[in-house]
């Protein structure tokens, strides 16, 4: 074990500044010969290259080894380099995006998934992935919801809190594992008009409540790195938000592991017109404790500089790359460079049996039943099924996080009908693209006599991989092109019919919905995503996903969400047509969305039954159980996720007319009943006041059960 201080100790100031720059991996492929290249884009001479500390976004093990050992033959000091990735959703073994890990509504599952992508990850060589992000989110027009696990602080925060857990191990040293960075801090996913890097504008009260806890969750979890979001917050860039950066994350949270900005963020300072150039725009990421820059060079021509003016003190600079060195510690870097990462377990792990047979689980896990008028299950007697649709038989539906997913290793709906109903002749026609001006219509006399001929049809919708994730947002949200007409016709012919949907956001459903008896949300499934839905159609796997963040009915309801707070003028009739004029309604539209948070069905039938509290008054430092009894009245096993609302009735604040305090996914055996308790104690009770502080009022709670905007049982007792 190498001793760090005397490594710094012996280190130039050049070479501390270089463990705090990160560049991508084509920068180290450029032999600099091209003036146009990356790396005369950031100015690096090859003494700059051989110091740098760490490099973002190698896709092999030969990479890796082939980059560290050229690396250590040229750093004097033999400091060995960081390999960085975001590896969101899998490596090479694709699971289900993030927003369908959120229905899940199962962290144990979703820790599972993040455990095959850390040996995946590792074994090509990465150290640190950028990965959990906890991001909230209530505007499905923006792209990056398909990152997130939706609009709800407390499963955002344990699904956060088990990702990095699961990426990181007990002990970074095993090979196994490898360093979580969660991101973006924060409020990126309060973007206006879900535009991707807009402006974000919040009060502290709802920043508090709403999308602070799952980054803190995941700082609790002993998350090794952070990433400032892109955005400003209340008129502030994170990279260079002072309040955010040290009073939030080290002074209340002590938070005490590494920064790095995200791509180019401390150059787009200036952009945002908080720094005059580049040098300010350093000074000022630096003072906020960002350590690494990544994919830009304020640090690399500029920090030399400030600390000779004094700007920025040795130690500062000490301290930013000892916490640089003491991962690289940690992680065994010192002793083995190569840690591990070798080109056969490659072979071993990527798409393993194993890998597969967990990214199907979590695929089937992840789908949720939106709607089903009796036609699903598919009976199994059927002789002949029509897959119809742009995703019938599309391979590229992963998303654009994939990472080294590969897009010829998907299987699609039509290979996982053929491979769970060999016996059963198998129709396939597109129909019509899924491209948002896709006008043509000439395949839908095929589609049509496929389905009329069929004993069941599957309609395979959805959005383009491309049209969610960083960049990707949308102005108008239903199914692209003419996808809505293609069901109608489909479905006015074959009333045996099902929609299933690949998509990385909530989509306006509502002309589908009219359409079609059963919808099948699936997001991008991930690479088992054809057997999965083959699975849950068939009835073979039992739909147990509920909705982690709102269908809206239009785009012009979003931002849209559970969790809203009441006004003075509720609409009191939620229907359409109806004129609710001085209601806090709109003309065309019902206020509720199509489908609300906690949605799901099943093909079990669970009955609510009961819900009880053990008593009507609680003690502030005491509790009280909630229990919920709930009969499956099926011959079918299923699993329900059982969930806790609360409401404070009345507060020296408007409270959100319902908030998630707890929730439990159980197995049911056919005609099985349970009893689930939840235990209630007073910090679940609390709000954000007036005061700045975190504190709950004595009075009186409603606490419910169901699911949001359909709540089944209610009962209220007195906080004392
Ligand atoms: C930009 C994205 O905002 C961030 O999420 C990602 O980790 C970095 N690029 C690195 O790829």
């Amino acid at each position: 074990m190498p001793d760090l201080r005397k490594l710094l100790d012996k280190m130039t100031i050049e070479e501390k500044i270089g463990q705090l720059m990160q560049f991508s991996s084509d920068v180290f492929a450029d032999d600099g010969a091209d003036v146009t290249g990356p790396r005369a884009q950031y100015q690096l001479t090859e003494e700059d290259m051989a110091r740098v500390g760490s490099i973002l976004g190698t896709n092999s093990a030969e990479t890796v080894i082939k980059l560290q050992k050229e690396h250590l033959e040229k750093d004097r000091n033999k400091i060995p380099l960081l390999f960085m990735r975001d590896v969101i959703y899998g490596y090479r073994t694709n699971f289900p995006i993030p927003l369908g890990f959120g229905c899940s509504f199962d962290p144990a599952l979703v820790a599972e998934c993040s455990e095959m992508a850390a040996k995946e990850a590792a074994a090509s060589g990465i150290h640190v992935t950028f990965t959990p992000m906890v991001d909230y989110v209530r505007d499905a027009r923006w792209g990056r919801v398909m990152e997130s696990c939706g609009e709800e602080p407390l499963l955002n925060s344990r699904m956060g809190a088990a990702q990095v857990k699961a990426f990181q191990g007990e002990d970074l040293r095993d090979r196994e594992h490898i360093a979580s960075c969660v991101k973006h801090f924060a409020a990126y996913g309060g973007a206006e008009a879900g535009r991707d890097y807009n402006t974000v504008d919040l009060s502290e009260h709802t920043l508090r409540e709403f999308y602070l806890p799952a980054y803190k969750a995941c700082v609790d979890a002993g998350v090794k790195m952070l990433m400032p979001s892109f955005n400003s917050l209340n008129g502030i860039p994170s990279t260079g938000n002072q309040w955010l950066m040290k009073k939030i994350l080290r002074e209340e949270w002590g938070y005490d592991g590494l920064v790095i900005s995200d791509w180019g963020a401390i150059s787009e300072l200036l952009k945002h017109g908080i720094a005059a150039d580049e040098r300010q725009a350093a000074r000022m990421a630096f003072d906020c404790g960002c350590h690494i820059e990544m994919c830009s060079n304020a640090y690399h021509l500029h920090l030399e500089e400030l600390i000779e003016e004094g700007a920025i003190s040795e130690e500062q600079l000490d301290d930013a790359v000892m916490k640089v060195l003491e991962l690289k510690e940690e992680l065994g870097l010192f002793e083995d460079p190569f840690r591990g990462a070798s080109s056969e377990k490659e072979q071993a792990l990527f798409m393993s049996e194993a890998h597969r047979a967990i990214a199907k689980k979590a695929a089937a896990e992840s789908a949720v039943l939106l709607k089903n008028e009796g036609v699903l299950p598919f009976s199994e007697e059927i002789k002949r099924i029509a897959l119809i649709g742009p995703f019938a038989d599309e391979k590229k539906a992963l998303g654009i996080w994939k990472c080294n997913g590969q897009y010829d290793e998907v299987t699609t709906v039509r290979e996982g009908f053929a491979a769970a109903l060999p016996q059963v002749e198998i129709l396939c026609a597109k129909g019509c693209g899924a491209e948002w001006n896709d006008s043509d219509d000439s395949g839908f006399a095929e589609a049509i006599e496929i389905a009329k001929k069929a004993d069941a049809v599957v309609l395979c919708l959805g959005e383009p991989d491309d049209y969610a994730g960083e960049g990707n947002c949308r102005t108008d949200i239903s199914l692209p092109g003419l996808q809505n007409r293609l069901a109608k016709e489909i479905a006015a012919v074959n009333s045996n019919t099902a929609a299933v949907l690949f998509n990385g956001r909530p989509l306006v459903l509502s002309r589908l919905a009219e359409a079609v008896p059963a919808i099948l949300e699936l997001w991008y499934p991930g690479n088992e995503g054809g057997h999965a839905a083959a699975d849950l159609l068939l009835g073979r796997a039992n739909p147990c996903g509920k909705v982690s963040m709102s269908f809206p009915k239009a785009t012009g309801q979003c931002p849209i969400y559970y969790n809203r707070n009441n006004t003075g003028r509720p609409k009191k009739v939620e229907k359409e047509g109806i004129r609710t004029r001085y209601n806090s309604g709109y003309l065309d539209c019902g206020n509720l969305p199509l489908y609300p948070f906690g949605h799901g069905l099943s093909y079990s039938n669970f009955i609510y039954e009961d819900l009880t509290l053990s008593a009507d008054s609680m003690e502030s430092d005491g509790a009280i159980q909630a229990k919920i009894t709930i009969y499956n009245d099926s011959d079918r096993a299923g699993k329900e996720v059982v969930q806790l609302y609360m409401r404070d009735l009345v507060a020296s604040m408007v409270r959100p007319v319902q908030q998630l305090i707890d929730f439990k996914k159980v197995e049911f055996a056919p005609y099985e009943r349970k009893e689930i308790t939840f235990e209630i104690r007073e910090p679940m009770l609390r709000f954000w006041n007036w005061d700045q502080k975190f504190i709950s009022e004595p009075g009186e709670f409603q606490i419910s059960t169901g699911c949001a905007d359909h709540l089944l049982h209610t009962q209220t007792f007195e906080l004392k």
